[in-house]
């Protein structure tokens, strides 16, 4: 086993920062948390170092406890939020610090630095100070200076928050293959979503100091159990619906949002926590979602629903529209090649009965067709 925490608590003054908080992360694996500020990340991060000491339960890393360990001697690399470089030394000097620390020959300190920063394509600024460096190649640095020294266990606080599109997307991809050639077991703090998806093998969504759920990203992403995870991972839509009627493969679901003028019947694909009666939130993802003009044919294997344009805006390839049906409104993401509507126009709003999928509180399945479907947002949002 990689790290564990069981039922961890912190208070800063009185004030709770983390509570009952229990993790497993396997050995080699690349575990992302996410979660907004102040949820307890870098305290989370803190604690598996031994820089801050919890309140009460266990640390284990490696299959030890860790409770009585000095952060020297937990075989952890850390890359912290605010970079925290030596100011004093030279980029070769930060990162050699640690690999003289274990008594390396200097050729060798050298050999391993230069190859390093060849990785991240910074070696041009080896000879440099960190005030002269810009926050991105700061980073860079920080990232360098925690891997050399090869650990056992990574933690990494916003690694990449400061570099530009391009430089996230090859740090990210290097330091992937870092951890796969190493297998370093791994826990990182992201903000970014398709950091998070793209790099971890499974994500922890963390709210006010406990996690809410642990998954693999595409799960995560298309079985979140609760409205806060669902609106973490970037969820829009969110559906209040009573269960009217199941069928063999569908069921009949009532819309009810409390805002909605005219509540509205939609058909969705059956799941096997359905039962008559029983109140539901459901999700649709705003990609999942189809426009059509007023006279325009909607085949019957679609939902309807009528709607007014009430806000757009262009992100790369894909238009947002934002679709008033009534009191309530809907987020669609539509390719831009497909969008020809303007501000005001009347549209349906069409969905097809797998694109809703409910808040269960439990995971409720798993298959190929949340795949796929991960797959075309991926290549919508590239
Ligand atoms: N040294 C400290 N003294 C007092 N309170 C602290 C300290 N460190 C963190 N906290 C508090 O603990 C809570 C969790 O902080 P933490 O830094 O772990 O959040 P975070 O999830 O990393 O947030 P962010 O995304 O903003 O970095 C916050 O309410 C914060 O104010
Ligand atoms: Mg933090």
């Amino acid at each position: 086993m990689g790290v564990v925490l069981k039922k961890i608590s912190k208070n800063y003054n009185g004030r709770t920062a983390l509570k009952d908080l229990d993790l497993e992360v396997s050995r080699g694996e690349f575990h992302v948390l996410l979660g907004p500020n102040g949820a307890g990340k870098t305290t989370v991060l803190s604690v598996i170092a031994g820089l801050t000491k919890q309140d009460k339960g266990t640390v284990m890393v490696g299959g030890r406890n860790a409770n009585g360990l000095p952060p020297e001697k937990r075989k952890i690399g850390f890359v912290f939020q605010d970079y925290a470089l030596f100011p004093h030394l030279s980029v070769f000097d930060n990162i050699a610090y640690g690999l003289r620390v274990r008594r390396l020959k200097e050729t060798e300190i050298a050999r391993k630095i230069d190859y390093y920063l060849a990785r991240v394509n910074i070696e041009k600024e080896k000879n440099k100070y960190p005030h002269q460096l810009s926050g991105g190649q700061k980073q860079n640095v920080a990232l360098i200076r925690a891997i050399v020294t090869e650990p056992e266990i990574l933690l990494l606080d916003e690694p990449m928050s400061d570099l530009d599109a391009p430089a996230r997307e090859k740090t990210g991809q290097e330091l992937k293959n870092f951890q796969q050639e190493m297998g370093i077991t791994t826990i990182c703090v992201t903000h970014d979503q398709d950091e998070a998806f793209s790099l971890g093998d499974r994500v922890s969504v963390l709210n006010e100091g406990k996690i809410e759920q642990i998954e693999a990203p595409h799960d995560l992403f298309y079985h979140p159990k609760t409205e806060f995870v669902a609106r973490f991972v970037g969820a829009k839509n969110i559906l209040k619906a009573r269960i009217i009627k199941i069928q063999q493969h569908e069921a009949i679901v009532y819309i009810n949002n409390e805002c909605l003028v005219q509540p509205f019947k939609i058909r969705v694909k059956k799941y096997p926590i359905f039962e008559k009666g029983k109140e539901i939130s459901l999700c649709i993802h705003p990609e999942k979602i189809v426009l059509k003009k007023p006279n325009e044919a909607v085949g019957n294997n679609l939902n309807r629903i009528r709607g007014k344009i009430v806000n757009k805006r262009s992100n790369g390839k894909t238009l947002r529209a934002t679709i008033d049906i009534g009191g309530t409104e809907i987020h669609a993401a539509i390719p831009k090649a497909l969008f020809d509507f303007r501000i005001h126009e009347n549209v349906w709003v069409c969905f097809a009965p797998d694109a809703p999928h409910p808040l269960c509180g439990k995971r409720c399945r798993a298959d190929e067709a949340g795949r796929r479907c991960l797959n075309e947002i991926r290549s919508i949002r590239s």
